[in-house]
C-alpha cells in the first residue's frame, strides 16, 4: 500500500519541521533520539510525533527511540527531496529578487533556471548569475526546457495569466506569492504563500496576552 496517498494534510505540513529539526540533528551527529527528546526540541507533543511518525512505518524502538539518519532519510523521501527540482521565477521584483538570491532552495534541490519579467529595465540583469528573460520568451523557453516548478512573484492582477502560460506548458507545480487564489487543473498543485498570514497570527497572540493582562 502506498502509505504516503492517506497522509493528511496536517501532517504535510508539520514534515518540513520534522525535516529542518532533524537535519540539524544530524549536522550535529546525533545518532538517536527519543521522541520524548524530539518532543522538547520541535514542539509538538511525544504522542503527536509517535502518530504522525507511524503513518510512515516503524521507526520508532520502545526504549530505543528514533534512530536520527534513518528517520531523516525517510522524511526526506516523503518529501520527495531524492529528486532535483528545476523551478523558473517570473517578476523579479521585491520579492522575487529576495527568493531569487536565496542559496537555501538550492541547496534541498530547488534549482532556479530562468528568471523572467516584463519590465524592459530588468531584462538582461542576473541575479546569482541567472539572467533575467523578458517574458514573452517564457512560453518558448518551457517548451525547449523541462520546468518542475513556477515561482510567481507578479502583482495579484498578471498572476492568473502567467500561472496560463506555466501550466499550459507543462509546469505541474505554482509556488505562488501574488494574493489571488489561481485557478489550475486538478493535477496542477499549487502552493500559496502569505506572509501577512504569519504576520496577522503574531498580531492575533500578541492582541491575546494584551487582553488577558488587563
Ligand atoms: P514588485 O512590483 O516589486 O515586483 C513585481 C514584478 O513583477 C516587477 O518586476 C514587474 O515588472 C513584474 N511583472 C509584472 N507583471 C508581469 C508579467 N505579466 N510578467 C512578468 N513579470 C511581471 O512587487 P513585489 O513587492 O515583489 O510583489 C510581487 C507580488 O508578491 C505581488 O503580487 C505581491 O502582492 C506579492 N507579495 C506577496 C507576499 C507574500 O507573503 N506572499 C509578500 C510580498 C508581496
Amino acid at each position: 500500500m502506498d502509505k504516503k496517498k492517506n497522509i493528511s494534510m496536517a501532517v504535510i505540513k508539520r514534515l518540513p519541521k520534522y525535516h529542518r529539526y532533524l537535519s540539524d540533528l544530524m549536522k550535529n551527529d546525533v545518532d538517536r533520539i527519543s521522541s520524548k527528546e524530539l518532543s522538547e526540541k520541535i514542539g509538538f507533543t511525544a504522542s503527536q510525533i509517535r502518530q504522525d511518525l507511524n503513518c510512515f512505518g516503524d521507526f520508532g524502538q520502545q526504549g530505543y527511540g528514533y534512530n536520527v539518519s534513518e528517520l531523516y532519510s525517510q522524511i526526506c523521501n516523503i518529501l520527495g527531496l531524492t529528486k532535483l527540482y528545476r523551478t523558473v521565477l517570473i517578476g523579479a521584483g521585491n520579492i522575487g529578487q529576495a527568493i531569487a538570491n536565496y542559496t537555501r532552495f538550492d541547496k534541498l534541490g530547488f534549482g532556479m533556471k530562468a528568471i523572467f519579467d516584463i519590465n524592459p529595465k530588468l531584462i538582461g540583469i542576473r541575479i546569482r548569475d541567472i539572467e533575467i528573460n523578458d517574458i514573452d520568451y517564457l512560453a518558448d523557453y518551457l517548451k525547449e526546457n523541462a520546468v518542475d516548478i513556477g515561482i510567481i512573484c507578479v502583482p495579484s492582477n498578471n498572476a492568473q495569466k502567467v500561472c496560463n502560460i506555466l501550466v499550459e506548458n507543462g509546469v505541474r507545480g505554482i509556488w505562488n506569492f501574488a494574493p489571488v487564489d489561481l485557478i489550475v487543473p486538478e493535477d496542477v498543485k499549487v502552493e500559496d504563500v502569505h506572509l501577512s498570514d504569519s504576520l496577522l497570527t503574531l498580531s492575533c497572540l500578541l492582541n491575546d496576552i494584551e487582553s488577558s493582562d488587563s
